[in-house]
C-alpha cells in the first residue's frame, strides 16, 4: 500500500488566488477491475501494431430486423455513435450505386454538418425545405425531397437548423416519432429509404430508429471497434424495448480497411462475433473515396474502377440481397 498524496505539499493556489486547505487530502484511488496485469518489460515491449488480450471481449446480442412490410420502402438508418467511421461515404455510395440499377432511393440526412447534401453535389444554402421541415411539417414532406445529379435518388438536406430542432422537440408530445409521421406518405413511393445520422445520440437521432426497420452499423476496423459496437447494441435493445419494438440489425460493415495486421485481427474478431450479420467485402481505404465528395459526385461516377468504387459496388450488391432489390 502506497500513502495517500498530499495536495498540499504542492502548495498550489487556484484559479481565484485561494490556497487550498491544508488538510485537502485526496483517498487512493479505486482499484480497477483490469482484465489483464502487465510487467513493466511488457509495457515498455508491447507491439503497437498488433491486438494484445487486453481487448476486452463484449458478449454482444444483435437482434436481427424483421422483413420489410408489404407495399413500401426499407427504412435503414446507417449508425455509429463515433465520427469519422464512413457512415455519410457509405451512404451516398450505397444509395448512388442502387438507385443506378434502377432502385427509387430516397436519403435524409439527420446530420446537422449536412455532408449529404455535399457529397451529393447540392448546394445547401439554396434549399428551402430540409429535413427540419420533414420534423416539424409532415404534410410538407413531398417538398422536401431534392432530385440529385443520379437519376432515381433523392435526397432530403441536413444542415445547421438541425442543432436547435433537438431543443424544439424536447417539449413536444409525441417528439420521437415526428420523423415516421414525415415519412410517412414517401415511403410507398421509394424501395429504400436511408437514414444518415449524426454521431451523437440526440432526439433526431432516436428519431430515425424510432422511423427505422433497420440498423447497418459501419465499423473501422480499429482497436475500439468491438466497444463501440456494444454500446451501440445496448442503445438498440432500449429503443426496441421503450419505442419500436420491430428495430432490428441489417449488418455490419468494415470501412477505411488497410493492411496492417491490427486491422487483420480486428477484421476476424468481428467476424467471429457477429457471424453472417457482417455485409462483405470490408471497404479499403483509398484516397479516391476521400476525394469524391469535394467534386460532390459519388465514387461510382468519380472513380469506378478504383478499389473504393469496387468495394462500394460488391457491398452494395450484397446489401440489395438482403434488402431483397431487384437490381437492372
Ligand atoms: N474507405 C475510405 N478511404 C479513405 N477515406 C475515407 C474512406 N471512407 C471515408 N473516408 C473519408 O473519411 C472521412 C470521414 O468519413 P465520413 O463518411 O464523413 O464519416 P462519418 O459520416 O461516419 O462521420 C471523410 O473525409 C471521408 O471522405
Ligand atoms: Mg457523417
Amino acid at each position: 500500500m502506497t500513502t495517500p498524496v498530499s495536495l498540499k505539499s504542492a502548495a498550489r493556489a487556484d484559479a481565484n488566488g485561494m490556497h487550498m486547505d491544508e488538510d485537502d487530502i485526496l483517498p487512493e484511488a479505486v482499484a480497477a477491475p483490469l482484465v489483464v496485469e502487465f510487467t513493466e518489460e511488457e509495457i515498455i515491449g508491447t507491439d503497437s501494431d498488433s491486438l494484445s488480450s487486453a481487448q476486452p471481449r463484449p458478449e454482444i446480442e444483435l437482434p436481427r430486423a424483421g422483413p420489410t412490410p408489404a407495399n413500401r420502402g426499407r427504412v435503414v438508418t446507417i449508425m455509429n455513435q463515433k465520427g469519422g467511421v464512413g457512415k455519410t461515404t457509405t451512404v451516398i455510395n450505397v444509395a448512388t450505386h442502387l438507385a443506378l440499377h434502377g432502385v427509387r432511393v430516397l436519403v435524409v440526412d439527420c446530420d446537422q454538418q449536412g455532408n449529404c447534401a455535399t457529397g451529393l453535389g447540392i448546394d445547401k444554402s439554396r434549399v428551402m425545405h430540409t429535413t427540419r421541415t420533414l420534423f416539424t411539417e409532415p404534410e410538407q414532406a413531398a417538398y422536401c425531397r431534392h432530385a440529385t445529379a443520379v437519376p432515381g435518388l433523392h435526397l432530403v438536406v441536413g444542415e445547421r437548423s438541425l442543432v436547435g430542432l433537438e431543443q424544439e422537440l424536447s417539449t413536444r408530445l409525441g417528439r420521437e416519432r415526428c420523423l415516421s409521421e414525415g415519412l410517412e406518405q414517401l415511403l410507398p413511393h421509394y424501395d429504400l429509404i436511408l437514414l444518415d445520422t449524426a454521431p451523437s445520440l440526440g432526439l433526431v437521432t432516436i428519431n430515425a430508429l424510432v422511423a427505422s426497420d433497420a440498423v447497418l452499423v459501419p465499423v473501422q476496423t480499429e482497436f475500439f471497434a468491438l466497444e463501440g459496437v456494444a454500446m451501440l447494441a445496448s442503445t438498440i435493445r432500449e429503443v426496441r424495448r421503450r419505442l419500436n419494438p420491430n428495430l432490428g440489425f441489417d449488418g455490419v460493415m468494415m470501412t477505411m480497411h488497410a493492411p496492417t495486421l491490427l486491422n487483420s485481427q480486428v477484421q476476424s474478431q468481428l467476424k467471429e462475433t457477429f457471424g453472417d450479420l457482417i455485409v462483405e467485402p470490408p471497404i479499403r481505404r483509398n484516397i479516391k473515396l476521400a476525394e469524391a465528395p469535394s467534386e460532390g459526385i459519388p465514387i461510382h461516377i468519380h472513380a469506378p474502377e478504383s478499389n473504393g468504387g469496387k468495394d462500394y459496388r460488391d457491398l452494395a450488391v450484397n446489401l440489395a440481397q438482403r434488402w431483397n432489390l431487384h437490381l437492372e
